[in-house]
């Protein structure tokens, strides 16, 4: 809504039967919420409301616009065991609507400060981790948490600094990316380059994005575990050992 307007958010229950359930690909009958956020902007035409959940499509220009907003929401219903509906009419408005299972019972789960407090300590390790992490904030954090777990920790700011840190003959036992960065390349693309540069180097993710939509964009190394952003240092240091331990080769 470039010029203002109006955003209305709606939350309704909705009973979705066997016979509309038929008539719908991605609903299953059932008892649901609907989330409902609908603007007066520009719309969509339709070929935009065709792409508009695919992951980096976005219509903005550079810097406006990340193209993850709305496949977020995708990834999120379907993670949910809901899913998402689209409806926009060009010039007049867009209207989202989240289907989101409804619960019947009241979540009773263990936070995880209660399960760290419960399970073993935190794991160290003393291997050298190689942390890509844009985010200044952010990465004087993990940096810090992991050589208080005793890791050697090295941080590039952005892809191409890591690699030319993959290039040197540094030990790297893993390295440690987090997905969407700026500087023209995220974190799939600087592990697959940097796995090109030392094959067998073990790789682990964070990302703030569930991982379903990450999964939907052409992931060139799909095979290594993703940490959930925020996490606790407990998950941050039980994803390493995991991750440490799970292939074979050293890249030293
Ligand atoms: N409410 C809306 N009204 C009109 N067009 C929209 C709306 N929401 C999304 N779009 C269109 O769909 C595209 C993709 O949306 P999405 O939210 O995934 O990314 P983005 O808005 O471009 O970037 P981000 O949300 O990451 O800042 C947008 O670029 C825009 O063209
Ligand atoms: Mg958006």
């Amino acid at each position: 809504m470039p010029d203002g307007g109006q955003l209305i958010i709606e939350v309704r229950n909705a009973e979705i039967d066997e016979a509309h359930a038929a008539s719908d690909m991605e609903l299953k009958a059932g008892s649901y919420v609907v989330l409902a956020v609908s603007d007066t902007g520009t719309g969509m035409a339709p070929d935009v409301v065709n792409r508009a959940f695919e992951p980096f499509f976005t219509t903005k220009t550079v810097g406006k616009g990340s193209g993850l907003g709305l496949s977020m929401v995708y990834g999120f219903a379907r993670q949910s065991d809901g899913c998402v509906k689209l409806y926009s009419e060009p010039g007049h408005g867009t209207v989202v609507r989240l289907y989101l299972p409804r619960a019947s019972s009241s979540a009773a789960r263990a936070t995880p400060q209660e399960e760290a407090a419960a399970g073993d300590a935190i794991p160290r390790g003393q291997e050298a981790i190689l942390v890509v992490e844009d985010d200044k904030q952010v990465s004087q954090y993990v940096v810090r948490q992991l050589r208080l777990l005793g890791y050697q920790v090295m941080h590039a700011p952005d892809g191409p600094s890591a690699l030319e840190i993959v290039r040197s003959s540094v030990a790297i036992d893993l390295l440690f990316a987090d997905v969407v960065m700026p500087g023209g390349m995220n974190g799939l693309e600087v592990a697959a380059a940097a796995r090109e540069i030392r094959s067998g180097l073990r790789v682990l993710f964070a990302s703030g994005y569930p991982e379903a939509v990450l999964a939907r964009h052409e992931a060139p190394v799909p095979e290594f575990a993703m940490l959930q952003k925020p996490y606790q240092v407990v998950e941050l240091a039980r994803a390493l050992r995991q991750a440490l331990g799970a292939t074979a080769a050293s890249a030293r």
